[in-house]
């Protein structure tokens, strides 16, 4: 009897915290136009981390990161990069602390707005937004970025700068790659 009420608690209790990020997640896409969580597959992971060449000590953020699967593939490849990946909403924020919490990972996670962070000490900035977020953060790139950073966008392209490079992953996913 008092087992299957704990159970039952556990099971509500669950299902309260995933009602809840769902009803957060809409309200942040619907009315704040925040990119939705959908993770970049490691097919294009892979295909952009050949194309870099991250210096010892360089600084690579990853806006919005979800599960920090960008950051993941970087710091096996570059391990003396400084790995900062900056997540909002809740529930991915916390699926990539405890992953990466049960791993030797140095990666760094954020829970914060994207534009709430300044980006003046970044190198290199992974993002996989939406076309609405690439519009506004043009501008803080701008702004704040320091000559010769990197700015790589899976699908939404920056709505002004000419991209230094355009890979394709296949026929509709493109990934662009620019430098301040
Ligand atoms: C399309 S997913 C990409 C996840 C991960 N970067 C990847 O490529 O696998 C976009 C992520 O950005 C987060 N996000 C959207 N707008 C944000 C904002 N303004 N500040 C912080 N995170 C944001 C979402 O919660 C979501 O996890």
């Amino acid at each position: 009897m008092w087992v299957s009420f704990t159970i039952m608690t556990i099971i509500e209790i669950f299902l309260i915290v995933f009602a809840l990020f769902f009803v957060v997640q809409f309200f942040n896409i619907l009315f704040r136009g925040f990119a939705p969580y959908v993770s970049t597959r490691s097919e294009v992971i892979n295909k952009i981390v050949n194309e870099l060449d991250v210096k010892e000590g360089a600084t690579v953020y990853e806006l919005g990161c979800g599960k920090a699967g960008f950051l993941k593939a970087i710091e096996e490849k570059f391990p003396k990069a400084k790995l900062i990946g900056i997540e909002y909403s809740f529930w991915p924020y916390f699926v990539a602390k405890l992953q990466l919490s049960l791993t030797e990972s140095k990666i760094k996670i954020i829970k914060k707005n994207i534009f709430k962070v300044n980006l003046s000490d970044a190198n290199e900035i992974y993002c996989y937004l939406n076309r609405r977020t690439m519009e506004r953060i043009e501008k803080k790139f701008e702004d704040e970025c320091k000559i010769g950073t990197e700015i790589i966008s899976y699908q939404f392209p920056l709505p002004t700068k000419q991209p230094a490079k355009i890979i394709e992953v296949n026929k509709n996913h493109k990934v662009y790659f620019y430098n301040l």
